[in-house]
């Protein structure tokens, strides 16, 4: 399974991309808010730092302004995957840009229906959103299932990039049915790493290890 830190956080980015953990990146228009950078200039310094795929998502909302758009991120560096959103509009841009080599991921993705579309428009990241289906009391993990049946069934190569992760267990649900890569801000991929057990047995251990009165170092 692959990590893609769903951030636009050069210095959180950075921190995870030291230890090995950082497989790729995505960002999105409230995320380039967050970060309160320019969005060519931090995509730039994302893309100097990681090998991987750095998802850039365009704003228009006709094909050929995405178009556009597009394929001015797509020059920043050559690991960006354009991101488009999961319209008709959308579909149309994948196609053109997938046709001229270039990595897309579609996002916006809530159902199967969609995700077929997408596949089929040549696209090489599907992002399915977990947590705002779950919002809507709906079955965010039903959904990576049913995509990972069906893109299993025809042998679709899009890739199954689980994103809107919210919680430890949606990573470990998403490695068990078999996603792709999952997506997740740095808090939760950091969090995967808590235990209470540890925890208390590390407390313990460093209790019993003081009245040894002993030094390693
Ligand atoms: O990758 C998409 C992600 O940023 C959306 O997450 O938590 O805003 O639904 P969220």
């Amino acid at each position: 399974m692959k990590f893609f830190v769903d951030t636009a956080d050069v210095a959180a980015i950075k921190e995870l991309n030291d230890l090995g953990m950082v497989d790729g990146v995505t960002t999105n228009p409230s995320l380039i808010l967050k970060s309160g950078r320019d969005i060519l200039e931090v995509t730039r310094e994302i893309c100097d730092m990681v090998g991987g795929p750095v998802s850039a998502e365009v704003v228009a909302t006709e094909a050929k302004d995405m178009i556009a758009e597009g394929l001015k991120l797509a020059k920043i560096a050559s690991n960006i995957a354009i991101k488009v959103p999961l319209t008709w509009d959308g579909l149309t841009a994948c196609k053109a840009f997938a046709s001229e080599g270039h990595k897309v991921n579609v996002t916006l993705c809530f159902s199967a229906a969609q995700a077929i579309l997408a596949a089929k428009a040549g696209a090489s990241f599907i992002s399915p959103f977990i947590g705002r289906l779950d919002d809507i009391n709906l079955d965010g993990l039903e959904l990576i299932e049913d995509i990972r049946t069906i893109y299993d069934n025809y042998d679709f190569k899009t890739e199954i990039l689980a994103a809107s992760i919210r919680s430890v267990n949606h990573i470990t649900d998403c490695a068990k049915i078999g996603a792709d890569v999952i997506t997740a801000p740095p808090a939760v991929i950091k969090a995967m790493a808590n235990h209470v057990l540890t925890d208390k047995g590390l407390d313990q251990f460093l209790k019993d290890w003081a009245k040894t009165g002993q030094k390693i170092v």
